[in-house]
């Protein structure tokens, strides 16, 4: 696959706590590129946080301000996109991002999602929230979704800069 075919443009995808937000902003730089924060992006549009949507409005209203982020940032060039780890639910995201970036699946195992993230962090993750048994459903139920979503494979269980060379050199 070669950069310039997908209209400069990557796409970070994973379980929450995989890397994608620290990768995408190292790859950005290393690449060039803008970078930017589905999550954050939602944030922006909705006028409020996460926890505030899914709390206020549910998750399916989530989910659609998500697909919203997706047709969005079509036009863009030139860009690293950290997504949601639940970006993959609907096939209508998968669909539109495929079609218009570069998808990286940033596997990390889930011993290290584990061991890395905080219970706060936990808890600020809406789906997460309470316990750590939660994460382990959501990485069975989504591994299949990622890997198949993919263009690029990347397992970050080694340094950062390790990994990044590895998407950059994987990218072409
Ligand atoms: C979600 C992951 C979160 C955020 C929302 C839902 C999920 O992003 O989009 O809380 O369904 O896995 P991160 O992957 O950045 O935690």
């Amino acid at each position: 696959i070669k950069i310039s075919d997908k209209k400069n443009k990557v796409v970070l995808i994973g379980m929450p706590g995989s890397g994608k937000t620290t990768l995408g902003k190292l790859l950005s730089k290393r690449l060039n590129y803008n970078f930017l924060d589905m999550d954050e992006y939602i944030e922006e549009i909705a006028n409020k946080s996460i926890k505030k949507i899914f709390d206020d409005d549910g998750e399916k209203v989530f989910r659609n301000l998500e697909t919203k982020a997706c047709k969005d940032i079509v036009d863009r060039k030139k860009l690293v996109i950290s997504s949601g780890g639940g970006v993959i639910k609907k096939s209508i995201n998968i669909e539109i991002l495929k079609k218009d970036c570069i998808v990286v699946f940033v596997d990390r195992p889930i011993e290290n999602i584990i061991n890395q993230l905080s219970l706060d962090e936990i808890n600020s993750r809406p789906l997460l929230k309470g316990k750590k048994d939660t994460i382990y459903s959501l990485y069975e139920k989504r591994y299949e979704l990622y890997k198949s979503a993919c263009d690029i494979q990347v397992k970050n269980d080694k340094s950062l800069s390790n990994t990044i060379n590895e998407i950059v050199n994987l990218l072409g």
